[in-house]
């Protein structure tokens, strides 16, 4: 993996327009917000609002204060009435200070976790509208990485927007303050500033591309953690000794973006301590330029003070203000992602105007002149594939590795499209059906089928997941698969947890889960039944006996069945020969060996193996 990069180059690599236009998306996140939590964010700004406008009214009453004691001590005049009010006040406004920051604080960290969730939430039922094709590319994979990590956690994002309608309302009343008794004095101030802000924001955005950058290494990264720690990769990692070569690639890739954050954390340290330098001259400037207003008479001490507070609150909240609004451009690129992720819509979808699926299915799923090509390929995996699955017909498909057979089944499934030709069932193309309704009638297990580390039943039950309170219909489907022997041995029976993961599991041998994964077939009431090469971890023996009562159980029904064996492919009422992406023969397992075809020829091959 290339992770090297020019130190320059991040700057050129997010442009001011992405810049800029990321800033677009905030509406959205805020909007986000809103809905994740509405009472929260209002009392979160009702408390940001009212503590905005605190510094100046207190700046106001002590200016009042002290030009009362000022009175008071040189001119020898009586205290007026109100002021030990004004003392009183001040305090009690103090405390209403301390009080609403701490009402932030809560309200925020209360809207960080409600707006978390939800964006989570919203982002697994996005992720499992999206089609096989977006789980197979690896930029999309970023994308979602990206999204789930950076995006749903922006609680700074949030803390930061509403500090800076709390910084904005500050400055605005402060400056103004400022500005009524010298707006010079508030020129000279701004002035100062702006320089701090625009690093600021250069290096946010340096920041985020080096992280765009940096994402596939990470993913690496994550990759490498994970095979060092696995169950998976336990054995080979031992006996191939792979261990320390994991370690080095590991620490390779690590050291190499630890390098490329402290380079970047340097100049940032370098050049914003400059930055905030100069602020700071422009405080004591103005500031000098108070006293000696006030040592000509021209100010008077109390409103040297409350200058003197209203500099120094300006001039902080100014900063403050510029810096809190890089960080939430900073926050909104990452946003930015999450916004780009809900933008990716699935391609594979149903029609706004759309059939349900058949019940029965009359006459069946027929291949008209299909063709395949998965995206971004050229090479067509398919050509010209016909056949026509009729009701009630079982039929195997055979054909060496990587001939496209588990293809045929994603194309019947409808999990991708074809590239050319047609699929009907019941004479109406397969993309005029509702797909969640076409789902519903068919049942499938891959290759790769899926071990959930949960229970037993609920392992049975994601068959048909609306019945995962019924036990009477999960033992049913338990019975049919043999997978009730699996359970009867079982601790806890159906409430076992399987797997490594969670305490308590039990894992179970290939054989096992392949029995657990059956029943989720079996369960779903479909009307199509595939079983893809699932029994590739049994012997041939209980393969044969799995596949025996498949064609039981599916008496009457449709059903594909995938497998290398002839044995089992022989119970099919048709096999279908797949060769160089076609169907090269097709009929019944007898007529295929008589004809001394491709099929008679791997038959014997394989008869030979067991004589
Ligand atoms: N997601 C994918 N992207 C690109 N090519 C793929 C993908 N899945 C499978 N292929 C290719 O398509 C061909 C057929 O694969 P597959 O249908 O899985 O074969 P079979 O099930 O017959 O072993 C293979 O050459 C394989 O490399
Ligand atoms: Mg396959």
């Amino acid at each position: 993996m290339n992770i090297e990069m020019n130190d320059a180059r991040p700057a050129e690599a997010v442009s001011w327009r992405k810049r800029v236009s990321s800033l677009k998306h905030l509406p959205p996140v805020l909007k986000m917000v809103w809905k994740a939590a509405p009472g929260v964010l209002m009392c979160s700004l009702v408390s940001r609002l009212l503590a905005a406008v605190l510094p100046i009214t207190l700046l106001a009453i002590t200016r009042k204060i002290i030009d009362s004691i000022y009175l008071v001590t040189t001119h020898q005049r009586s205290l007026s009435r109100g002021f030990w009010f004004l003392v009183a006040l001040e305090f009690l406004l103090a405390g209403v200070g301390i009080i609403l920051a701490r009402l932030v604080d809560f309200s925020e960290k209360v809207l960080a976790e409600r707006y978390t969730n939800y964006v989570n939430i919203r982002i697994m039922r996005h992720a499992a509208t999206l089609d096989l094709t977006s789980y197979e590319d690896p930029q999309f994979y970023d994308k979602l990485e990206r999204a789930r990590v950076q995006g749903a956690d922006r609680s700074g994002l949030i803390q930061e927007s509403g500090q800076l309608l709390q910084e904005f309302i500050s400055t605005v009343t402060l400056a103004a303050g400022v500005y009524l008794i010298s707006p010079w004095i508030l020129c000279a101030l701004v002035t100062f500033v702006v320089p701090a802000f625009l690093g600021e924001t250069h290096f946010a955005f340096l920041g985020y591309s080096l992280n765009v950058q940096q994402t596939p290494a990470r993913r690496e990264l994550d990759y490498l953690r994970l095979l060092g720690a696995s169950k998976e990769s336990a054995k080979e990692q031992k006996l191939f000794g792979l261990g320390s070569f994991l370690v080095g690639k590991y620490k390779a890739v690590s050291d190499e973006l630890y390098r490329q954050n402290v380079i970047l954390s340097r100049r940032r340290l370098l050049v914003g301590s400059l930055l905030s330098l100069l602020g700071t001259v422009g405080y004591y400037g103005t500031y000098a330029y108070g006293i000696h207003l006030t040592l000509i008479g021209a100010l008077t001490l109390g409103t040297l003070t409350f200058l003197a507070g209203a500099i120094l609150g300006a001039s902080n909240s100014i900063q403050a203000l510029f810096s809190t609004f890089s960080h939430i451009a900073d926050h909104a690129l990452f946003v930015s992602d999450l916004i780009e992720f809900f933008g990716v819509q699935p391609k594979v979808s149903s029609k706004p105007i759309c059939l349900a699926g058949p019940r029965p299915i009359r006459q069946g799923f027929e291949f008209k002149n299909v063709s395949f090509a998965y995206p971004g390929r050229s090479r067509q995996v398919l050509e010209n594939v016909n056949f026509h699955l009729e009701p009630g017909e079982r039929i195997a498909l055979v054909g060496a590795n990587g001939q496209g057979k588990t293809t045929i089944v994603k194309l019947l499934t409808r999990l991708y499209d074809a590239t050319g030709g047609q699929i009907l069932l019941d004479g109406n193309d397969l993309r005029d059906y509702d797909l969640e309704s076409l789902w519903k009638e068919i049942a499938v297990i891959f290759q790769d089928f899926m071990r959930y580390d949960m229970t037993a039943s609920e392992n049975i039950a994601a068959g048909r997941i609306e019945e995962k309170e019924n036990s009477f219909r999960v033992r049913a489907a338990a019975m049919k698969s043999n997978a009730e022997e699996v359970v009867r041995k079982l601790p806890k029976r159906y409430e076992q947890m399987l797997g490594c993961r969670f305490s308590g599991g039990v894992d179970l041998s290939g054989g096992e889960w392949q029995k657990l994964a059956l029943a989720r077939a079996y369960l779903r009431d479909a009307q199509l039944l595939i079983l893809d090469e699932p029994t590739a971890a049994l012997d041939a023996k209980s393969e044969h006996e799995v596949f025996e009562r498949f064609a039981e159980l599916t008496e009457g029904k449709m059903s594909v069945l995938i497998s290398h064996r002839f044995s089992t492919v022989r119970m099919a009422d048709r096999i279908l020969v797949l060769k160089n992406g076609t169907i090269a023969e097709q009929g019944p397992h007898c007529q295929l060996v008589n004809s001394g075809g491709c099929y008679a020829e791997m038959f014997e091959l394989q008869a030979a193996h067991y004589r």
